[in-house]
């Protein structure tokens, strides 16, 4: 329910000295459940109307207080220091949630705003020619809740893994496994073998200038078409690919197309007619660029003297693709932070050029992670990759839980589950562009503020379900004199859920919500150690029914944020 809106609505059919309709912006959801539910801070009224806020606060106070109806949603007001505070009918605004959530289950919390639009979502994008490391975990874990969070509010999603397949790294690779590869070994040890060949080619090139002369050879030979060239960077790429492709869908990401930059290379020509037709272009020392300095964007490079395009020239081409595949309503591109001035100068190009797409891309930029630290990290070394990151989260969990002697049916599946859950927690936790460390070890923490305590919070939810085994009659559910402690700043905070999608949509701030879902584990273990359940075999409806609302929003806000609901762990 929209507390703050009934509230107003009712406040409207009172008779007041001030009309509040003008000041309808001013009033916010208390903080704190001592200022009442929904506050009026009487700063901006003092100035309107030349009066002390207190006054006004509380004129309105006495005014209020006389016309408060038994059935209606306000049951006090308080005037404080300038504020108006208003208490809301506990009793009415509990019922009316807890029926909201327990009706509508996996639906709360969804909308329709976006019915019938879509947007394609450009995330994970990694360069193939190196393992998926810690650095690819944000746009990963970012992009797919992002896209979660769209088909949240309505939207038709498609999600591109757009991988870097193309450059000179490829040229390097068939370079090193004609000097030191063979067949049999790259076939048997896939990915790893390519990786080792790419190591090798990189120390054996700082001695041997010759070998990069080679990999350029190569590479221009792949740009020709030429059929070994082509075979061999064909056959590594699939290799890499189908590495990234594991990992994604370990964690959970799955993408509706793989088409990367190679596909555009050899499609460049009409994007660079196409700005020179418009008047766009300019040579300088034999290169194409697009001066854009009169926007504060300098120089964008569009095609090298030697007539190899370049990174924005593929995104030119490929946002054209894409918009003419889906006709997209909006483009979200999530990378670093780093890649900021590249797609100003994209969206910019595309707004000179008038094309119809022009204003719909948005860039989602998001702050790096540094090293992370801790023991395992350390013994991870430098690179933090991907695959050991997650093979270590895995390990660490089952340590855990062994520990705690937790018993679980499928230990295995369980560990992953939660190994996945803090990676997603952790790469979503701060605002996106907060650059952040990422430490393992307190991740997997089973308290605190982690992801897995979340989990453990759900899973006390379903078992106290489970043990309960009552159906649940919302008729019967009663919520007389119930107060902060005994569940109502639990189920307010629960009301709190559909509008922080839509904030977190708007903000393109998945933490929000994992916000939102921490303050619920935390507010609701406190609900738990307050209040009996099943008290002497007896349940407690109304305490059953909150458990179950927990239960709705933990599982539908965890689906959205990439947090695997466990329900027995
Ligand atoms: N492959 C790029 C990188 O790793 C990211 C690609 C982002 N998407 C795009 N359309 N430019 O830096």
């Amino acid at each position: 329910m929209n507390l703050k809106n009934e509230v107003l609505q009712e406040l409207k059919k009172f008779d007041l000295t001030y009309n509040l309709s003008d000041f309808e912006n001013l009033f916010v959801l208390s903080v704190d459940a001592k200022n009442g539910d929904v506050c009026l801070p009487c700063f901006m009224l003092a100035k309107q109307f030349k009066t002390a806020p207190n006054i006004i606060a509380q004129n309105l106070c006495d005014e209020i207080a006389k016309q408060v109806s038994k059935n209606g949603i306000i049951e006090k007001v308080e005037a404080v220091n300038g504020y108006l505070n208003i208490f809301a009918n506990k009793e009415m605004v509990a019922k009316k949630i807890v029926t909201e959530i327990l009706t509508e289950k996996q639906n709360f919390g969804k909308f329709d705003l976006y019915k019938g639009k879509t947007v394609v979502l450009d995330y994970s994008s990694v360069n193939l020619a190196k393992y998926m490391h810690i650095g690819h975990l944000k746009t990963t874990i970012i992009g797919l809740v992002m896209k979660n969070i769209c088909e949240q509010v309505g939207y038709k999603t498609i999600s591109i893994n757009y991988v870097g397949d193309y450059g000179t790294p490829f040229g390097k690779m068939i370079t090193a496994y004609k000097h030191w590869g063979n067949k049999e070994d790259v076939e048997k040890r896939g990915v790893d073998a390519v990786q080792d060949l790419y190591v090798k080619f990189n120390q054996v090139a700082e001695t041997d200038e010759s070998l990069n002369d080679e990999a350029r050879l190569w590479f221009k030979k792949i740009e020709e078409g030429d059929k070994e060239a082509v075979e061999l960077s064909n056959w590594i790429i699939e290799l890499c690919r189908g590495e990234v492709e594991r990992l994604c869908n370990e964690l959970g990401a799955k993408f509706d197309s793989w088409r990367g930059e190679r596909y555009y290379s050899d499609k460049m020509q009409p994007v660079i007619d196409e700005l020179k037709a418009a008047g766009l272009t300019k040579v300088s020392e034999g290169a194409t660029v697009v001066d854009l300095e009169e926007y504060g964007l300098g120089v964008a490079l569009i095609q090298k003297s030697d007539g190899t395009s370049l990174y924005l020239t593929r995104d030119l081409a490929a946002v054209e693709d894409r918009y003419k595949n889906y006709k997209f309503d909006k483009a979200i591109y999530v990378t670093d932070i780093a890649q900021k001035l590249h797609f100003k100068q994209l969206f910019k190009i595309v707004e000179l050029l008038k094309k119809p797409y022009a204003g719909k891309l948005e860039h989602l930029a998001y702050g790096r992670y540094s090293l992370p630290t801790g023991k395992i990290a350390s013994r991870m070394g430098k690179q933090a990759l991907l695959k050991d990151l997650l093979e270590a989260g895995i390990n660490k969990s089952k340590e855990i839980m062994k520990e705690r002697g937790t018993k679980v049916s499928d230990a295995n599946l369980v560990s992953k589950q939660v190994a996945v859950g803090a990676i997603s927690f952790e790469a979503l936790k701060y605002e996106k562009v907060k650059d952040t460390v990422y430490d393992m070890e307190a991740s997997l923490n089973f308290d605190g503020e982690t992801s897995p305590y979340m989990q453990y919070t759900y899973a006390r939810c379903c078992s106290i379900i489970e043990k309960a085994n009552t159906n649940i009659n919302l008729k019967e559910v009663d919520f007389k004199n119930i107060t902060s402690a005994e569940g109502f700043d639990l189920i307010k905070l629960l009301n709190k859920f559909p509008q922080t999608i839509l904030d977190a949509y708007e903000k393109q701030e998945p933490c929000l919500i994992v916000r939102l879902l921490m303050d619920i584990a935390s507010e609701f273990n406190k609900f738990y150690t307050n209040n009996r359940i099943i008290d002497n075999g007896v349940v407690n409806i109304k305490n059953l029914s909150v458990v179950n609302a927990v239960k709705i929003v933990f599982e539908n806000g965890f689906k959205i944020v990439n947090i695997p609901a466990i329900s027995k762990m």
